[in-house]
């Protein structure tokens, strides 16, 4: 019976996971660490409480008491989701990224061998491979490049999980995927944002000429990906995951427009972001081969449902557009 503790359970990808692990595995109790930060929301994870297997703890995977404090409750095994993970924040203030995505996971790893977890799991973004050209996938095999502060700081996190892995025996796996999205993503990212903005009428901003390309898969496709590589991941090994759905951002710009029925005039074509990776796509073959794992979900009902969701849930989006965001906001794209 295991206990896993997941760290940044109170974001996107994490709440995903949690929810899922708890609905499919009658015999899994998750402990949920997580700082809540920004990105940090308990209203995403509000439908467990209560929930018999559920428990949530507030702290910083940079802090060793903390994860001490949530490791004592029983827990056999971890998978690190917590993380600063926008990279335009990276690019304003690397700090944050720095503490917690790689002293955080120094952290966390010293824990899982001083209470000898099962197992490890570090879940790692495509972003550490760096940028393609027009052709070629992203393999684990790809040499590591990273090009913003972000990507930056998940190479270096993931290349101490190998450490550990090789010094000190400890079982550990990295995952690495790309684009997620689904219910519960926050929205400074470009789906839910261009989508609870389009909804109000509001320009989309689409940096330089819109042409990069992203992989976008489904987060329940991810949170599978996450949990066949805990299961069955070798110690080790690094496993990649790709929805095998490339678009340019004005491709998929002009997709969201057309579902929700809204004029072109809408795109408001902004400043680059600065070291903006070009392409990213991922070969999924060694998942697909040794987990058993592919994707499910098509990104047409993928995306009508997220969008659907987007629309039911306005209390969700208005109470995360507050101050604070529409502070960051008018400081990444200025006021329109
Ligand atoms: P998110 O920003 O939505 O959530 C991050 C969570 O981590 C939040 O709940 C936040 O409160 C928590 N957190 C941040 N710092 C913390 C700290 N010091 N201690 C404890 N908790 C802390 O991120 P996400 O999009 O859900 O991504 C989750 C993981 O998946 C990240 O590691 C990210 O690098 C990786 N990833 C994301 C994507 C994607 O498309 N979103 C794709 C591949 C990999
Ligand atoms: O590839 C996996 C990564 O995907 C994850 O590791 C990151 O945590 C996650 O944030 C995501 O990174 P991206 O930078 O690709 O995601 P973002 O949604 O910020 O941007 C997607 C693309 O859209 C990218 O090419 C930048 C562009 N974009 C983004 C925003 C927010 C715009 O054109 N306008 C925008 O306003």
């Amino acid at each position: 019976m295991p206990t896993v503790l997941v760290t940044g359970g109170c974001g996107f990808i994490g709440s995903n996971f949690v929810r899922h692990l708890l609905a499919t595995d009658p015999g899994a109790s998750v402990v949920n660490l997580d700082a809540l930060t920004y990105a940090g929301n308990l209203a995403n994870l509000a439908d467990l409480t209560g929930h018999p297997r559920y428990t949530f703890v507030k702290g910083d995977i940079t802090n060793r008491d903390d994860v001490r404090g949530a490791m004592r409750r029983g827990v056999t095994d971890v998978i690190n989701f917590a993380a600063e993970s926008h990279v335009d924040r990276s690019i304003q203030d690397s700090g944050p990224f720095v503490r917690t995505n790689v002293i955080g996971t120094q952290v966390l790893l010293d824990a899982a061998r001083e209470f000898k977890v099962a197992k490890y799991v570090q879940v790692s973004t495509d972003e550490v491979y760096g940028s393609l050209g027009a052709t070629g996938l992203f393999t684990e095999e790809t040499p590591l490049h990273p090009n913003s502060p972000y990507s930056a700081s998940k190479a270096a996190a993931d290349l101490l999980v190998m450490a550990y892995q090789h010094t000190f025996g400890l079982h550990a796996v990295v995952t690495r995927c790309s684009n997620n999205y689904g219910p519960y993503q926050f929205p400074e990212k470009l789906i839910p944002l261009f989508v609870t903005r389009l909804l109000n009428d509001e320009k989309v901003p689409v940096y330089g000429d819109g042409q990069q390309v992203r992989d976008w898969i489904h987060v329940l496709d991810h949170c599978r990906g996450i949990e066949a590589a805990w299961r069955k991941g070798a110690s080790g090994e690094v496993y990649n995951f790709g929805g095998k759905c490339e678009l340019t951002n004005l491709a998929l710009t002009k997709t969201l427009l057309a579902a929700l029925g809204k004029s072109e005039s809408l795109i408001e074509y902004v400043k680059d972001r600065p070291g903006h990776d070009r392409r990213y796509a991922i070969d999924c073959a060694k998942a697909e081969r040794e987990l058993g794992w592919a994707p499910q979900e098509t990104f047409a009902a993928g995306l009508r449902d997220t969008i659907a969701w987007y629309q039911a849930n306005t209390a969700w989006v208005g109470a995360i557009k507050n101050k604070e965001y529409l502070a960051y906001y008018e400081k990444q794209y200025g006021t329109h």
